[in-house]
């Protein structure tokens, strides 16, 4: 009953050598449907031969006829030549990945007319010669990604009217001839992966009319040129991806598109590019991510009506302007996941109503009042498993929006209206020419922006160029002063919390003083001193346009009635000198003094003039 070692070890040898013959001479039954090549495995069901990774340098022999599947990825291939799979005409998927396959025959799968998928990924091919998929109109998917094709001839693909998928990433592609996507009716997607392409052109692509998402990654493009997509009508996603030169995306560059999404992501574009968006009105999602966009514009997606989704990650952002997101009326997701802002307010959304996701995490956030709206919302958002978390102010640091307990919301979400320090008058007189400064420095929580605004009710900034601006400080600056910049400067210092103002006037003189700038001077500077700036200020509580302009007329009026009276004292003083009355045309004068019965006679404070006149 014992083990025999003996007889044992040479037995099983036997048998084994045995069952390898038998199968090596069932293989070479040949092509009946029953045997399976050497070293492949077969699965007759789904009638595929497996012989992936087996070192094998030519196409096997005893393949079944009717092979639908033949999966010959990771060998030693080196060429395909026409009668090599000339006699499997029922082949429907065929995998020639990852071989070292440098030479395709023109006609190389041209028996292969129920072909379906063709992957010849990850060979040494250079060159695609005219020809080679020819007569493959029922062939869905082609992969010729990771070869080293440089160029892609005319009318390479003109038979593959069904061909849906075609990869042709990785390859040192320096350029696509102007027909080679001929033929191409049925492409729904194509990926150019990195090649060294330097331009897209629309006329390549104006074949490819059922194309509904075409992927641009890594390429070398430096601008996106006009009307490039212009005959793309079908497309509805657009990725492109990874090209370091594009700085510029024309207006019209996607004119002709009616896109649902758009990827444009790690390029060198700084700015959103809103004329080239405008339009894209069926746009649901856009993904700005990547991208050295450091302002979110006013408006700048104004057109995007029916935009659900918009992601603009790691792009730098420091500042979501006001209306930043103005026009998005259905905005449902927005994610800003790290950037620089430290705060994003509710004035910069169409409406936050439609929003549900929000990822403003990885941003160097201040929690005042101008995260309030985030943080009453913060059980009914979704912050997608990243809640935003304070970075300041210092008791708060590093607390998450969400773990905020009602209680404590209005201990920390608050500002401190801004307050202008230092509030001595500034009176200035400059000669022409003359560089002047005026100082306003403000405090409050966040820091206050001072702009001013000129005598000519323009609005100063530190943006503003030329002349007349303000420093980054906050003082209004204005180099070579002029005559007609006489007149009184507001300073306003405005945060989250509210705003300050203040007065400054300046006086500038030319040579001759001339008259006319007199009255000037008058009009806008008058009678400001200390006292009355101070009403001024009570009474203006910072309505500019209109409130200003009330204070500089009625000083106007009080310098006009001055005038007038002083008119009529002239007037009467030379009548009552004459002392006679011969006319009957009469004028009546009187006004109230506002300081009380101080005067004499018993008219309580009245006056009256009459006046007779010649
Ligand atoms: C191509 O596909 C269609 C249906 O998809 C089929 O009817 C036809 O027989 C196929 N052609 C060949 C040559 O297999
Ligand atoms: C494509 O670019 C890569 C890197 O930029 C370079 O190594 C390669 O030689 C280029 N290929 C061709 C065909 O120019
Ligand atoms: C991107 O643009 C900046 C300036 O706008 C330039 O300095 C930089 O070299 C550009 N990057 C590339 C990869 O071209
Ligand atoms: C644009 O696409 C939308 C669907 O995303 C469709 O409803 C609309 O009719 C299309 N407009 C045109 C002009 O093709
Ligand atoms: C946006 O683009 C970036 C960079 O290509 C990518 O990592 C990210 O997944 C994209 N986001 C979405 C929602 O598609
Ligand atoms: C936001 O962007 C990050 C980075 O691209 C991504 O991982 C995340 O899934 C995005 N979130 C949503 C809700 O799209
Ligand atoms: C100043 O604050 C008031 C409310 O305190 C506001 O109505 C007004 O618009 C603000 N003005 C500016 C220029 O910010
Ligand atoms: C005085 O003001 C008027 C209008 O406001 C202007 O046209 C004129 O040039 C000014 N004169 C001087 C000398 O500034
Ligand atoms: C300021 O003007 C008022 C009248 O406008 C005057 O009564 C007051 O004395 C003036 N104050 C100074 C400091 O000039
Ligand atoms: C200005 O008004 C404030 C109160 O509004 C008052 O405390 C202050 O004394 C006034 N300054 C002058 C110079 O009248």
């Amino acid at each position: 009953m014992a083990w025999r070692p003996g007889l044992g070890v040479p037995a099983v040898v036997l048998m084994l050598c045995l069952l390898l013959h038998l199968r090596a001479s069932v293989a070479q039954v040949g092509s009946q449907g029953l045997g399976c090549p050497l070293r492949c495995d077969c699965v007759p069901q789904q009638r595929a031969v497996l012989c992936a990774y087996k070192q094998l340098s030519a196409i096997p022999e005893a393949i079944p006829g009717d092979t639908r599947l033949l999966d010959l990825k990771g060998n030693k291939l080196r060429w395909v030549e026409h009668g090599d799979l000339a006699a499997y005409t029922r082949l429907e998927e065929l995998d020639l990945s990852e071989n070292a396959i440098s030479v395709l025959e023109p006609n190389a799968f041209s028996d292969l007319r129920s072909l379906r998928v063709l992957r010849l990924r990850a060979n040494q091919l250079k060159l695609v010669p005219m020809g080679a998929f020819s007569r493959l109109a029922n062939l869905t998917t082609l992969d010729l990604s990771d070869n080293k094709i440089v160029i892609l001839l005319d009318f390479t693909f003109q038979d593959l009217h069904s061909l849906r998928n075609l990869e042709v990433g990785d390859n040192d592609l320096v350029y696509i001839s102007n027909k080679a996507f001929l033929g191409l009716v049925g492409l729904r997607e194509l990926t150019i992966e990195r090649c060294n392409l330097t331009s897209v052109s629309g006329q390549s692509l104006s074949y490819l009319r059922s194309l509904t998402t075409l992927r641009l990654r890594r390429l070398s493009v430096a601008a996106l040129e006009e009307q490039n997509f212009c005959k793309l009508g079908g497309l509805r996603g657009l990725e492109i991806d990874h090209w370091p030169l594009l700085e510029y995306i024309s207006p019209h560059s996607f004119q002709g598109l009616n896109l649902s999404w758009l990827s444009i992501t790690n390029t060198n574009i700084t700015s959103v590019p809103t004329g080239a968006l405008r339009s894209l009105v069926h746009l649901s999602s856009l993904n700005l991510s990547h991208n050295p966009i450091s302002v979110l514009e006013s408006w700048a997606l104004r057109d995007l009506v029916r935009l659900k989704e918009l992601h603009l990650v790691g792009t730098h952002l420091v500042q979501v302007q006001h209306y930043g997101l103005g026009g998005l009326r259905q905005l449902r997701l927005l994610n800003l996941s790290d950037n620089d802002l430290v705060t994003l307010e509710e004035s910069s959304f169409h409406s936050v109503n439609t929003l549900e996701t929000l990822r403003v995490d990885g941003n160097p956030l201040s929690c005042d009042c101008r995260l309030l709206w985030i943080l009453q919302r913060r059980k009914t958002l979704n912050f997608d498993g990243h809640s935003p978390v304070c970075a300041g102010p210092v008791e708060i640091q590093g607390r998450a929006l969400n773990a905020f307990s009602d209680s404590a919301l209005f201990d920390h979400f608050t500002c401190q209206r801004p307050k202008i320090r230092n509030r001595k008058l500034q009176q200035v007189s400059a000669h022409e020419g003359q560089v002047v400064s005026f100082a306003c420095r403000a405090e409050g929580e966040p820091t206050p922006i001072i702009f001013w605004i000129s005598p000519q009710r323009r609005r100063i900034t530190t943006k503003s160029a030329g002349r007349v601006t303000v420093l980054p400080e906050g003082t209004l600056q204005i180099r070579y002063a002029q005559m007609t910049d006489s007149g009184t400067y507001i300073c306003i210092a405005s945060n989250a919390g509210g705003n300050d103002t203040y007065f400054a006037t300046l006086t500038v003189s030319g040579l001759p003083l001339d008259a006319a700038l007199v009255a000037n001077r008058t009009y806008y500077v008058g009678d400001l001193n200390d006292t009355n700036l101070n009403d001024t200020r009570v009474f203006l509580k910072f309505t500019l346009d209109l409130k200003t302009i009330l204070i500089s007329t009625a000083m106007g009026c009080i310098t006009f009635l001055g005038v007038v009276l002083f008119c009529f004292l002239l007037l009467f003083i030379w009548s009552r000198s004459k002392g006679q009355h011969k006319n009957n045309f009469s004028v009546e004068y009187s006004f109230r003094k506002v300081d009380g019965p101080s005067a004499s006679g018993g008219q309580g404070g009245a006056r009256k003039f009459n006046m007779k006149m010649i």
